[in-house]
């Protein structure tokens, strides 16, 4: 495999010290994986051939091989092969073959089914990370991404962005412990306080006015720690960018891909989920 442009092996390093400093399992819970999946469902994965670009510690491979696959592949090109096998040691004998290397030039054949979650925002070239979906995918399967919105954003990208692109350059425990987990608090309690009144039904249309309400909401049912991680996973990358829905349109709008099949999903106000099958040619 030829060698990944600097940018995405220096991104694919810096999460390697955030995947590999975890406890051992999935990071998710299997509502959080069914949201991230949605409209895909369990069977969409049940008796299929299904590779992830970019599988992290394989915490969404965990909750996939769950669901039944008849093979599942991965690549990532950060260092994390062995927590990955240590989280997914239970599903022995399954057949999950892990790859190291750069998902934008992999040739690892043909899948019936082809996703990418949170990769695409932190690559050199997001598109020629798309390329690698289509073309993983084979005619007639299914692909399915997740990315960062532009839109609903604007609060991080002006206040968390600048600090990103300093904290990144830090050693990974001092972004961890003495810059993420400080902003974790703020983040917690504004996230649980808009989780909390958004029960009380009288000022939940008011609650709409606040930046990121529905992200708030979403994240408010989990606990302490993960609010740790999302922090220091949004810091610790040296490179993000924030994709629009019209970008993401343009890339489905492709001979390669049925048209009718397609969709472009807001996620919890602020990220976009999208997809679609492959055309056969
Ligand atoms: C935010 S993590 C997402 C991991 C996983 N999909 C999840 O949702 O838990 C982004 C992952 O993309 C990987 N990555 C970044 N650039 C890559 C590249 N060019 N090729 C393969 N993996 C890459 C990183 O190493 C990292 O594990």
């Amino acid at each position: 495999m030829s060698v990944a442009e600097p940018a995405d092996q220096s991104t694919a390093d810096s999460f390697a010290n955030s995947w590999n400093n975890l406890s051992q399992g999935s990071v998710y819970t299997f509502a959080q994986f069914l949201d991230w999946m949605d409209p895909l469902t369990p069977e969409s994965f049940a008796g299929s051939e299904v590779l992830e670009l970019g599988f992290g510690n394989g915490s969404l491979l965990f909750h996939v091989g769950g669901c039944r696959p008849k093979r599942l592949v991965g690549i990532d090109l950060g260092d994390t092969i062995d927590t990955a096998r240590k989280n997914l040691s239970k599903f022995d004998p399954l057949p999950i073959e892990l790859h190291r290397g750069d998902l934008t030039q992999a040739q690892l054949g043909e899948f019936d089914l082809v996703y990418c979650i949170g990769v695409l925002h932190h690559l050199s070239e997001p598109r020629a990370g798309f390329e690698s979906v289509l073309r993983h995918t084979r005619p007639g399967g299914r692909f399915h991404c997740w990315v960062y919105g532009w839109e609903g954003n604007a609060l991080i990208r002006l206040l968390v962005e600048p600090i990103r692109r300093r904290a990144c350059k830090l050693p990974w425990w001092i972004n961890k412990y003495l810059v993420a987990l400080p902003l974790s608090i703020p983040f917690f309690l504004y996230c649980k306080a808009i989780g909390w009144l958004n029960r009380l039904a009288p000022i939940r249309g008011l609650l709409k006015l606040l930046p990121l309400r529905d992200y708030a909401v979403w994240i408010s049912k989990r606990e302490w720690g993960f609010f740790h991680h999302v922090a220091f996973d949004q810091l610790v990358t040296p490179q993000t960018v924030y994709l629009r829905r019209e970008e993401l349109a343009d890339w489905l709008n492709d001979p390669r891909i049925q048209q009718g099949s397609t969709y472009i999903q807001m996620r919890n106000g602020n990220s976009w989920k999208f997809g679609g099958l492959r055309s056969y040619e």
